[in-house]
This record gives C-alpha cells, structure tokens and sequence, in this order.
C-alpha cells in the first residue's frame, strides 16, 4: 500500500494477445475508473499508459525502487525459454522476457499471473510450441508468491476480488495445488451449470441449430468441456451478462492446464 493507500502495480504484457487487460477494461463492479482511482496505483502498463520508449522504461525502473517489496506484478502472456529466450525481448538492451521477469519478481511481492498463457503456457505453447513457451510458474529462480487467474481472458471480477482482498486484509488468497484461489476455482462448471437438469435428464445438443439447441439442452454431445474445467463462469458470468454456455457454446476448458492440445477439437466430446 502506497502513501494514497493503494496497491502498487505493475503490469507487464509478454507473450500475449492482451486479452486480459481487454478484460479489466470491460470491468463492471467496480469499474476500471474506479479500480484506477480507489484501488490501485497502476505504475506501468504500456496498453494504458501515457509515455513510451525511455519515458516509459524510467518510470518501470522508479517504480521498481520506489515500490520495492510492495507491489504487485501483474503478468500477462507466457515466457518463451527456448533458444536461451530469444523469441521474445524488452528494449533496447535486448534483455530476454526470462530475465526481464526475473528481475521484476525478485523485488514484487506477489506475482499474479492473468490468463492461461501466464498460467499454463496457454495458446502460445500449444503444440509444437516453437518458441519454449510456458507459464510464470514454470520459470526458475522466482522466490516470490505466484497466484494463477487462468482462463481465455479471466474474468475481470476474479482479478479484482484478488486486489480487493489484498486491499483490506493485507493478505493473499488461499491456493490451491495449481495456485488457484479456491474462491474461483473450487467448483467444475459442470456443477453450477445452468443446463445441468438436462445433462442429468439425458437431453443433449446433437447439432447446433437443431431444436434441443434451441430449446436449451446440455451441450456435452457437441464438444462441452465443462465436466472437466475449474472456474467460476457460471455464477460470475462475463460482466453480469453471460457466460459460454448461456451463449450456446460449449465451454472450451480454456482455464485449465494444457489448454488448447488437452481437450483438441471442441467439436468432439
Ligand atoms: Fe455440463 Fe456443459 Fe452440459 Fe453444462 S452444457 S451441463 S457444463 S456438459
Ligand atoms: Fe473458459 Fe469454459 Fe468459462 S471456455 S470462459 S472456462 S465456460
């Protein structure tokens, strides 16, 4: 907590698409306003930030001294490792995302890693995973606490129950054996789905389209992971309007290790 009583952030974007910061964006209670102004002092973001180039790079380097210890460093998209990390360097000195990573968690004192990429390694290490891409978790020499957000983005209430705990207890949530908070990740979609009576009836989606589809029935025989994914989408939806299956889409267990080759093609149970 900083002299405005708000949390130091740092937030960094490797090897993304910022699919999660679209999220925090579209945040609804409270609103990225309000996070921004009440909540947190966002140090770095280069999404959202006014200076660039070595403006940008001094204010990374203040915040680092200044905050040492106390902030939070929010990471988004996964670390490429193979070739000594040459598929993905910061500025112009060409350090590597490993050591530029590495060197921020060492003075963080916490990393919150957003989405499946920061994760799990997500989309970007999905097979043959050129570039050695994995999640924060599976970088060596991190001494600090990693909390996993996976998901395809994560919902933006997941993010911020983590800061707003953070805010007024001082602590980090439990974790789980993946360090998932258990707060929103402790339930399979399949059990707070809202098509689950027809799961249990045995009225399935043979085709989209077709009129079981239309009347709302389980989406299982058309490729829906929800039996086997941990997260909270059914209850939180996106933005209090909807979630994947409410929107007749099966869930693509985009939250879970090893997404996208573990599940392969949606289309097939
Ligand atoms: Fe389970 Fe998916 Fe069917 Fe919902 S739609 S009951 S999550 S299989
Ligand atoms: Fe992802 Fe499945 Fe939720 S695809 S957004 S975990 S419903």
């Amino acid at each position: 907590i900083n002299a405005l009583n708000k949390i130091p952030v740092i937030w960094m974007n490797y090897q993304d698409c910022a699919g999660n910061s679209e999220s925090i964006l579209r945040a609804s209670k409270p609103t990225i306003d309000e996070i921004i102004i009440n909540l947190i002092s966002l140090e770095f973001h280069e999404l959202l930030m006014a200076p660039s180039g070595t403006q940008a790079e001094n204010q990374l380097e203040e915040t680092i001294q200044n905050y040492e210890g106390e902030y939070l460093l929010f990471v988004e998209g996964s670390i490429p490792l193979a070739d000594n990390g040459v598929y993905g360097t910061i500025g112009p000195s060409g350090e590597t995302y490993k050591d530029h990573l590495l060197r921020l968690a060492s003075k963080a004192k916490a990393i919150i890693a957003v989405g499946n990429c920061a994760s799990f390694g997500g989309v970007v290490a999905a097979n043959p995973n050129p570039t050695g891409a994995t999640g924060v978790m599976g970088v060596d020499g991190i001494n600090v606490p990693i909390i996993n957000l996976p998901a395809c983005p994560v919902n933006p209430e997941t993010m911020i129950g983590v800061l707003i705990m953070y805010a007024l207890t001082g602590e980090l949530p439990e974790l789980d054996s993946l360090k998932r908070p258990f707060f929103a990740y402790a339930s399979r979609i399949h059990d707070r789905c809202e098509r689950r009576v027809h799961f249990d009836a045995g009225e399935f989606v043979e085709s989209f389209g077709d009129n079981a589809s239309q009347s709302g029935y389980c989406l299982y025989k058309v490729g829906c992971k929800g039996p086997f994914t941990f997260n909270n989408c059914p209850t939180v939806k996106f933005n209090d309007t909807s979630w994947p299956v409410d929107a007749g889409h099966g869930c693509i267990g985009c939250s879970e290790p090893g997404f996208v080759d573990k599940f392969g093609s949606f289309e097939k149970p």
